[in-house]
């Protein structure tokens, strides 16, 4: 018998989730989809719920609605895959703990599926760092497409779309809290209060390592890919297309399959709420850091759809090489 599962949040990245459910062929059945915004079944996620009682719901509503939706399909006794970060504050994610027990929980940070994480140790023995660079362009419309884009405690280059990165860069060394961040944000529009650009790093008692450069700036495109470092060797990760030092490793597994695996013969759940644990520590931490750095524009290249960093790609490259922040090579300011 197939799974009933319906989609709260179906308008925006929820589309990726239709074409998932929908290559999943019998084995589950969409009976619902709602959102806020006209055109799809309900635009009550509860009435949704009573109605239509779904075994599974997925919910790929904006960060700081996930909590409250997130309560309200537990507790109509349905299992839940949440799109990341599933919240932005630890309170809130001992809330969402609670509330999930005795169902089954995923979160969306979908990397964690990928076939190259068990291949890691076999390849650099344990992991003492991990180290991300990712120059990306992202165009003056992407910060106004939705109301929380660029929203301070909110949104943000770490936390949102090199989210992936960071959570994967935390799976790999393993670190957890406690530990010691340091912060080196800048934005460079005046409107938007969250950073496009940054550094951070993180360390543990123990010595291991993660260390992040990324921007959105960037003309030229550098994936975000991780350099692990290990006792016996090292490793270079492309989290995005499966890759282990350059060739790409076919069998992600997919989170609502593994979600459906899990209830079905009880294989092991990829992203229980827990694993997530250290990724909202961090949120929590960089979305009360205060305000970046607003960059002079004198330092920027305005082009036709927003603004570049003259040299993004270079000083993302060097910074995560050397694991310093920009403003310790004193490429910004
Ligand atoms: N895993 C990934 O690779 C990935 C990629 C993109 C986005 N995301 C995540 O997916 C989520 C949604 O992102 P988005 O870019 O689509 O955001 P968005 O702002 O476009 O919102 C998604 C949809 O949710 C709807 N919505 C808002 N409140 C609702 C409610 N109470 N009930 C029903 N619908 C509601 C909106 O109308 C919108 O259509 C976020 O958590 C984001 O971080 C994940």
């Amino acid at each position: 018998m197939s799974t009933t599962v319906a989609l709260i949040g179906a308008a925006g990245h929820g589309a990726w989730h239709l074409r998932a459910i929908d290559a999943l062929g019998e084995r589950v059945r969409l009976v619902a989809t709602c959102d806020v915004q006209p055109g799809y079944d309900y635009t009550d996620h509860r009435r949704m719920l009573e109605e239509r009682k779904p075994d599974v719901v997925v919910v790929c509503t904006p960060p700081h609605t996930h909590l409250p939706i997130a309560l309200d399909v537990l507790g109509a006794g349905a299992d839940l895959l949440l799109e990341k970060p599933p919240v932005l504050s630890l309170a809130d994610h001992r809330r969402l703990a609670e509330a999930s027990r005795g169902r089954v929980l995923q979160i969306g940070f979908q990397a964690l599926g990928s076939p190259t994480l068990p291949l890691l140790a076999e390849r650099v023995g344990e992991v003492t760092s991990a180290s991300v660079a990712g120059a990306w362009w992202r165009p003056d419309s992407y910060w106004t497409r939705s109301s929380w884009a660029g929203r301070r405690g909110r949104d943000g280059a770490l936390v949102n779309p090199f989210a992936h990165a960071l959570m994967q860069a935390l799976a790999i060394t393993g670190i957890r809290p406690p530990w010691t961040l340091s912060l080196d944000r800048y934005r460079t529009r005046p409107a938007v209060e969250v950073e496009d650009t940054a550094t951070l790093r993180l360390t543990a008692p123990d010595g291991r390592a993660v260390f992040v450069a990324v921007t959105l700036c960037s003309a030229e495109f550098v994936p975000g890919d991780i350099t692990v470092v290990g006792r016996e060797g090292t490793a270079e990760v492309g989290y995005a297309q499966d890759r282990l030092d350059g060739e790409v490793v076919p069998g992600r597994t997919g989170l609502l399959e593994n979600l459906l695996d899990h209830r079905d013969r009880d294989v092991p759940l990829l992203v229980p709420l827990e694993r997530t644990e250290p990724f909202t520590a961090l949120a929590e931490a960089i979305l009360a850091a205060g305000e970046p750095v607003l960059l002079d524009p004198a330092r920027l290249a305005r082009r036709e759809d927003g603004v570049e960093i003259p040299g993004a790609a270079a000083i993302v490259r060097r910074a995560a090489a050397e694991r310093a922040h920009f403003r310790e090579i004193g490429v910004l300011p």
